[in-house]
């Protein structure tokens, strides 16, 4: 849901994109041809090989699965909207003293971790991208401890549609991932359906 919308919005916004992780190779190739642009399917070593960004989009019981697969990202832009969830969804397995973005970073040894698109359910993906020429912009959160590489996520974020909210350091994601909790109980057990985003204002004196 969240790779394979974000990808194919990518690929529609001119990036090369590489689908990767699933238990069916056919079902890669068919986002990838649907995508259009220049997307393709590949493993999760080739995704992560010669990339200026990768995207982690996997349940936290895959997290372990999927590094081994990918090789050694060190160096290498990681945008994660991996939330710690249990095996349930119903609760978070990491939480107030550290977080899953903070984690994946030990985890994943010198990749440069940004935690951005965990806050947003992916329902709401498509419908931001057709409307990011329009003045105001759903704000996203986003927060890493890399300034180089929060600038690339920030830029992806901007693809997207939304307005990128720069939350500072990757331990903030102490919050955000609770955050998402709110949301997820906005969009799927509030009454208006689950195409929700969220927009930050402030108002001058
Ligand atoms: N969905 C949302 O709205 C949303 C919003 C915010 C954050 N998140 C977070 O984003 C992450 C991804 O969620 P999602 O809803 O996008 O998940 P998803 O649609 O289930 O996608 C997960 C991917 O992992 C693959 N996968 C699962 N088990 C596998 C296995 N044993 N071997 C190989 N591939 C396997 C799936 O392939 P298969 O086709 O084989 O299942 C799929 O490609 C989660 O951590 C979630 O908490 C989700």
């Amino acid at each position: 849901m969240m790779g394979g919308k974000l990808g194919t919005i990518w690929a529609r916004a001119g990036h090369e994109v590489v689908f990767s992780y699933a238990r069916s190779d056919q079902k890669l190739k068919k986002l990838a041809r649907a995508a259009r642009g220049k997307a393709r399917a590949g493993t999760p070593g080739e995704a992560g090989r010669d990339v200026d960004a990768v995207l982690l989009a996997v349940h936290w019981s895959r997290l372990e699965d999927v590094l081994r697969q990918a090789g050694d990202l060190s160096g290498k832009v990681l945008v994660t909207c991996s939330l710690p969830m249990n095996a349930d969804d119903t609760d978070l397995v990491v939480a107030h003293t550290s977080s899953g973005a903070e984690e994946l970073a030990r985890t994943a040894s010198g990749a440069r971790v940004v935690a951005a698109f965990g806050t947003v359910p992916s329902e709401v993906l498509y419908g931001v991208f057709e409307a990011r020429r329009k003045a105001k912009k759903p704000s996203l959160v986003y927060c890493g401890d890399d300034e180089d590489a929060k600038d690339v996520a920030a830029t992806l974020i901007r693809d997207v549609g939304f307005d990128p909210v720069d939350a500072g350091p990757l331990r903030v994601a102490r919050y955000t991932e609770p955050f998402t909790l709110l949301i997820a109980r906005l969009a799927y057990e509030g009454k208006g359906g689950p195409e929700l985003a969220y927009r930050f204002e402030r108002f001058a004196k």
